[in-house]
């Protein structure tokens, strides 16, 4: 079965509550493509609105971060079951500014995918390379690793599910794409990685992403690739071209 395009939007630190709502209200129509699943990544402090706003439209709600505990003495975090009870579907988990900012590892990648799955929650896994590593020719090795961590403990059927996001970190916010050879080298070697730890039918199933300055223009020629099934999009998700980039089939 051909997998279905996913195209989530990565607000990052945009938009206040009522920025989100009159945002959501512009884009729902623009965006309205039953052929993609359509998610909106919003800060947390937007998320109960967002859920509100989206109500009868294609879009679902995902989150940026999730704590990977249960609840406690934690300040300032999110737990997952704060997600569910609101109906949030997504989180992104291991963004390269999160892991250089906020001092995210692999390791708690990991844990914050494997919280995820037990809330039925779909993690949105990122990874990618720097400048530098993709210089040294060390970039399909890096992102073999980030993968095999993030997956460490992770079941067949819950890998199945789970969205993987391939965002090379010299390309975020700068308007440098990847090109579409280059996207699609990566996501078929995380294709091949996900099968040699698990098997083909779950190869087959997971759905990798690409990211990195995605836009109406570079789109439709990253959709096309054979590995490529979606785009997590920073800057453009907050403009009317989302709805260009949603519609890159039509
Ligand atoms: P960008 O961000 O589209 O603005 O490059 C992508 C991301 O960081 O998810």
């Amino acid at each position: 079965m051909a997998r279905k395009k996913i195209i989530a939007g990565n607000w990052k630190m945009n938009k206040t509550p009522s920025e989100a709502v009159a945002l959501i209200n512009e884009l729902k129509p623009l965006v309205a493509n039953d052929e993609v699943d359509v998610v909106f990544c919003v800060p947390a402090i937007d998320l109960s609105v967002a859920i509100d706003a989206v109500k009868g439209s294609n879009i679902e709600i995902g989150a940026e971060n999730m704590y990977f505990e249960e609840s406690g003495a934690y300040t300032g975090e999110i737990a997952p079951n704060m997600l569910t009870d609101l109906g949030v579907k997504y989180v992104i988990i291991g963004h390269s500014e999160r892991r250089e900012y906020f001092a995210e590892t692999d390791e708690t990648v990991n844990k914050k995918v494997l919280k995820a799955f037990e809330h039925d929650i779909t993690p949105i896994i990122c990874c990618g390379e720097s400048l530098t590593q993709r210089e040294q020719g060390i970039t399909i090795d890096w992102i073999r690793q980030q993968i095999k961590i993030a997956f460490l403990n992770v079941t067949a059927d819950q890998a199945k599910k789970a969205v993987i996001a391939y965002e090379p970190i010299w390309a975020i916010g700068t308007g440098k794409t990847a090109t579409s050879d280059q996207a699609e080298e990566v996501c078929a070697a995380i294709r091949q990685v996900i099968g040699e730890i698990y098997d083909d039918a779950t190869a087959e199933a997971i759905r990798i992403q690409y990211g990195g300055s995605m836009n109406a223009g570079n789109a439709a020629e990253l959709l096309a690739k054979p590995d490529i099934d979606g785009g997590l999009v920073g800057g453009a998700s907050l403009k009317p071209e989302f709805g260009q980039i949603v519609n890159y089939n039509k």
